[in-house]
Order: structure tokens, then C-alpha cells, then sequence
């Protein structure tokens, strides 16, 4: 029976996700690759709930294997899992080579792609290297996490969102299993409608350095547009939620998370806040910061439900900021 290409490039990706996990086994595999997870605080199960694996040193190791198990050289290259020099068929070689490898799942649980984390400190190379866009990996449409998190997330009717692979893993170890990773790359709307499908409340779990506040002042943005209701939480500089949570440990993290989630609102406000108290420029900066992402909110009704909130926690008369809600709304229109 004839296989479509979809499928043949998903059983390539299923016998590369068999193939990595297996080679944690091999000699190499557990003195290098066990043993950095283990370093992670990663052990057998969540191992084996996200389908970690490593990557062998060797150009065409995978390639191999899977030529000799039957797969042809075009579907293994179309799947992204091995690349080609100078476009030339005879200088095929493996993507991914040792690394520690991340499966990407699809929302019902297949491998479609591959991210892979350098093991050493050499910064001439980059630290992750992601599978490229293909017939069945869309990474636009696609959160990492989202097939172990989507039972979760529909239970707590909420999404946290974090940067990237091992917060969505930390996570689950601190017992957080409603989260996903936008992989760092900007959020798309094809991920926000992908979240839609769950739940329509978000929080913002990105990373505490200047990227990933910026990147959450966008997400919030993009999120409210999507008609969600968001929040975020600022992590210690340098911190992000898998370190974080490492080092104070899973109660007290679940507490920092439960204290410092604010709404857009406060979370603004609170990016300015000392500035703003002293000076009335940048307070009215903050408060033209706070009207526009209002300005999104598709919903009427909650648009003004902000605003009062927006008037009371920035003590400015509700009237301003309708009015200058509405400027916009009539300016896009
Ligand atoms: P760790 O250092 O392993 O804890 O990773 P991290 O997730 O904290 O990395 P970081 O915050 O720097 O980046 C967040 C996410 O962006 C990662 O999980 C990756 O998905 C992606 N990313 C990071 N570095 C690279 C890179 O060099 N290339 C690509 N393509 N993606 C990257
Ligand atoms: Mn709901
Ligand atoms: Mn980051
Ligand atoms: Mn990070
Ligand atoms: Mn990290």
C-alpha cells in the first residue's frame, strides 16, 4: 500500500526519535549524554515522558541506520534529519551530532521534529540547533510541550508560556504540567490559536534578562489581541524557570509564581515603577503604554473592565482613558 509523503516522513522521524533515545544506552551515549541530564536534575522518567536522547559524535551515524533499516536518503533529507554539502547527493551527513536531543511532538503525541543542545561551552557554535521547517513540522503552528501539557492545561483552564525546552521540563519535575515553550522564537497567532484549543488564559513565563522582557511585552500584546486573558511574571535577573526552580526548589517556586503573576497592567506598571513615581513624563509614558495594549483587547466589555482597572492602579481619572482607548480604536479602524 502506498504511503503518502506525510506519513513516510513521520515513520523517518519516529525511527530518529527511537534511534537518539537508544543511543543514551550506548557507552557514549551514558558517559556524555546521561550524564549532562543527570547534571539537569533529568532522570529515567521524565527522559522517557519527553523522549530525550543524544545525538553520537559521527557524521552518519543516523544515516545509516536508517538507510540500513530501510529508509530512503530523500525522505530522511525532506524530514530534516540530515543535510547536504554543496548540494551534492554523495555528501549527505547527519543534522544533529552529539547533542543531547529534544523530541517535538504533535498534539497527538508523534515526533515531527528535533531541537539539540550543544554539550560543551564553545561559543562558535550555536546552542541549540532546531529541525527546519517541513512538510509536517510548521514551527509557526507548533509550542513545544503541548502533547504533555494539553490534559493539564484544560484541567487548570491555564497555559504558562516559557522560552524554551528544559523550563517546559523543569516544570514537570516542580509537578507543572500545564506548560508549553514557544522555543524561543516570537509567539505567531497559529500558536495562540493552538493554545485557544485548551484553555483561554495565558501567563507569561519568560526569561529574566532584557530579551526576554521585551519578548514578553510583545506575547502580552499578541496574546490580548487573540482575545486571552494574560498574565506574566518577571523572574531575578538572569533566571529563567528552569533555573529558578532548580534553585529554590518546586514549593517555593509554585509560591513565586502564585505571588508575582500580575496582569498586564501590573506588570507594566511594575517594569517602571520607580521611574514613573518621581516623574510625570514617564508616568504618562506608562499610562500610554498601558492604553495600548487595552487597545487590543477585542472584547468591549473587558476592554472597559481594564480601563477601570487601569484608572485605579494608575490613578488617573477613568475618562482619560477611555477617551484615549477610543482615539486609538477609531485611528485603526
Ligand atoms: P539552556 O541553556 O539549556 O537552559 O537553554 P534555555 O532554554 O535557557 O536557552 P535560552 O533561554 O538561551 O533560549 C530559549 C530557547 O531558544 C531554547 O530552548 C531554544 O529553543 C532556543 N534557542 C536558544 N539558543 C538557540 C540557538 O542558538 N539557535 C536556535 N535555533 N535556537 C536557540
Ligand atoms: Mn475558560
Ligand atoms: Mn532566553
Ligand atoms: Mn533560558
Ligand atoms: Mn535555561
Amino acid at each position: 500500500q502506498a504511503q503518502s509523503e506525510r506519513e513516510s516522513l513521520l515513520i523517518a522521524l519516529g525511527f530518529a526519535r527511537d534511534f537518539f533515545v537508544k543511543n543514551l544506552e550506548t557507552a557514549e551515549g551514558r558517559s556524555i549524554g546521561l550524564s549532562y541530564f543527570k547534571e539537569r536534575g533529568f532522570g529515567p522518567e521524565i527522559i522517557q515522558k519527553f523522549d530525550l536522547g543524544y545525538a553520537l559524535d559521527g557524521w552518519d551515524n543516523l544515516l545509516n541506520a536508517a538507510k540500513k533499516a530501510g529508509f530512503q536518503e530523500d525522505i530522511l533529507l525532506k524530514a530534516g534529519l540530515i543535510l547536504e554539502k554543496d548540494g551534492d547527493p554523495s555528501r549527505r551527513y547527519d543534522r544533529f551530532r552529539n547533542r543531547v536531543t529534544f523530541t517535538i511532538h504533535n498534539i497527538s503525541g508523534k515526533p515531527i521534529a528535533f531541537g539539540a543542545r550543544i554539550l560543551t561551552k564553545d561559543k562558535n557554535q550555536p546552542k541549540y540547533i532546531n529541525s527546519p521547517e517541513t512538510p509536517v513540522y510548521h514551527k509557526s503552528d507548533v509550542l513545544y510541550g503541548m502533547f504533555q501539557a494539553k490534559k493539564s492545561i484544560r484541567e487548570k483552564d491555564n497555559c504558562f508560556l516559557v522560552e524554551g525546552y528544559t523550563d517546559v521540563i523543569s516544570m514537570h519535575l516542580s509537578g507543572i504540567e500545564n506548560v508549553v515553550a514557544s522555543s524561543g522564537t516570537s509567539l505567531t497567532e497559529g500558536q495562540i490559536k493552538l493554545i485557544k484549543r485548551f484553555t483561554d488564559q495565558v501567563t507569561v513565563l519568560y526569561d529574566g534578562d532584557a530579551a526576554g522582557i521585551k519578548a514578553s511585552l510583545r506575547g502580552i500584546d499578541l496574546l490580548l489581541e487573540g482575545g486571552l486573558i494574560v498574565k506574566a511574571v518577571v523572574f531575578p535577573d538572569g533566571e529563567d524557570p528552569d533555573s529558578y526552580s532548580r534553585k529554590v526548589g518546586s514549593q517555593a517556586f509554585q509560591d513565586y509564581l502564585a505571588a508575582n503573576a500580575k496582569d498586564f497592567i501590573g506588570f507594566k506598571i511594575n517594569l517602571y515603577r520607580d521611574e514613573y513615581e518621581r516623574d510625570p513624563i514617564r508616568k504618562a509614558e506608562v499610562i500610554r503604554e498601558v492604553v495600548q495594549s487595552i487597545a487590543k483587547i477585542p472584547d468591549p466589555i473587558i476592554r472597559s473592565v481594564y480601563s477601570k482597572e487601569a484608572a485605579s492602579l494608575l490613578d488617573i481619572e477613568e475618562g482619560i482613558i477611555y477617551a484615549e482607548v477610543n482615539k486609538i480604536l477609531l485611528k485603526v479602524q
